[in-house]
């Protein structure tokens, strides 16, 4: 598979194969990479993923590990030998269960990026309060990128909001692969914390998560192409 060198990923939130992989035949796969999700993978299994390496898709498996070191560092070597281009875990697993999956992927001699979720965005910081957390949303957040980083993550996921900060904590190098993004002529829908791709770029991340813009789109390749001008 050609290496490529878009920011886009495009979220295939579908409940069935066939609506993702009629999805994936609308779009090119030199010119975006696409996201596996929760809903997909549990009902469709590796079989998700393998359709759309057929078709020379990268693919970033979004299932969030957070487990035991052990469990975790296997289920993302069991992601990475199927060829993933990145998988993700909950930096809240801690210090140990990101080191070993890093570990692994080492070991194993695998190029699959792997990054942490810091706090989830829908998170207030009453409720982080009621889960134990001090301080705010936003401390969280830095506190968990910095461990992330320091245990060998690749990168986070985060809103374009906390992009900037977390340029200046972890340096350009460090993926900051951020959801939330839409069009600037684009409805919100029920994302809170929205930005432009071109906003989300400027501020310093470096991968775009983009789901309905592109695939509710009349012509998906349409609005691709859109967001690619706009960030060009
Ligand atoms: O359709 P939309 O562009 O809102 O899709 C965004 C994608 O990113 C969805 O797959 C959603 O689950 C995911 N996501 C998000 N916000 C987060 C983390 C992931 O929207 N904080």
């Amino acid at each position: 598979m050609a290496a490529i060198s878009t920011p886009l990923i495009i979220a295939l939130d579908y409940a069935d194969l066939p609506s993702a992989l009629a999805m994936a035949d609308s779009l090119d796969p030199t010119r975006c990479r696409v996201k596996i999700g929760k809903e997909l993978f549990t009902r469709t299994g590796p079989a998700a993923i393998d359709a759309l390496h057929e078709r020379g898709f990268e693919v970033f498996l979004d299932l969030k590990f957070h487990d035991i070191p052990n469990t975790a560092a296997a289920a993302v070597e069991a992601a990475a030998d199927r060829g993933v281009w990145m998988t993700n875990v909950h930096a809240g697993g801690g210090r140990r269960m990101m080191e070993a999956c890093a570990a692994r992927l080492a070991e194993k001699r695998h190029a699959t990026r792997l990054i942490a979720v810091t706090v989830l965005t829908s998170l207030s910081d009453d409720e982080l309060g009621e889960i134990g957390v001090v301080g705010s949303a936003a401390e969280q957040v830095e506190r968990l990128a910095m461990l992330a980083q320091q245990s060998g993550m690749h990168g986070v996921v985060c809103s374009a909001k906390e992009s900037t900060r977390l340029r200046e904590r972890c340096g350009d190098a460090f993926l900051k692969v951020t959801p939330g993004i839409r069009p600037a002529d684009a409805d919100g829908g029920d994302q809170r914390r929205i930005m432009t791709p071109e906003g989300a770029m400027a501020a310093g991340s470096t991968h775009l998560v983009v789901g309905r813009a592109v695939t509710r789109a009349a012509i998906p390749m349409e609005a691709l192409t859109a967001i690619e001008r706009a960030i060009a």
